[in-house]
């Protein structure tokens, strides 16, 4: 693999993880504040982003190249409101969809087609999650102080991940 792209894999392999460990700092926020549906719903993101981590470092490693884990910064962790956790985490997942862009584009300049083939499934993966997140901003904002309504929302949130993504493939 061309060294420049195995540069970019190992920068997104640490994206991932780090996606993971704001979704896992998230998971505690909720939990602590008895948002039980949220936290269930950020540690299944959390699963899912540790998914992703290792999909890509299978991919780098049967290229036949060199996986350089990085470190990981401390994720945020104090929010205002399950409004601006959301909002995060949709920032976050827009920065992820740019960065496989970024990678998309990079393989495509160099004719690597097996990368391509790899980064088009993550391209359709980032258009649900960025979805599925700005739903629930949308919502949170409609329910603006309402306690009642969060609350069915919380207990509903579970609920919406299926099988497929719950299982990060
Ligand atoms: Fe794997 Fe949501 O980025």
């Amino acid at each position: 693999m061309d060294e420049a792209l195995q540069q970019r894999f190992n920068d997104q392999i640490a994206l991932e993880l780090a996606s993971a460990y704001a979704y896992l700092q998230m998971a505690a926020w909720c939990e602590a504040r008895d948002l039980t549906g949220f936290a269930t719903w950020m540690r299944a993101q959390w699963s899912e982003e540790s998914q992703h981590a290792l999909k890509f470092v299978d991919f780098v490693l049967d290229r036949g190249a060199e996986v350089e884990l990085q470190p990981l910064a401390a994720p945020r962790s104090d929010y205002a409101s399950p409004l601006e956790l959301m909002e995060q985490a949709h920032a976050h997942e827009r920065e992820v969809t740019a960065a496989i862009g970024a990678l998309y584009q990079l393989a495509s300049q160099l004719g690597d087609y097996a990368s391509l083939s790899l980064l088009q499934w993550f391209l359709g993966e980032q258009i649900e999650e960025e979805a599925s997140v700005r739903q629930i901003v949308a919502e949170l904002r409609m329910i603006g102080d309402d306690s009642s309504a969060l609350l069915l929302l919380d207990r509903e949130l579970p609920g919406r991940r299926s099988p497929a993504r719950s299982a990060g493939t």
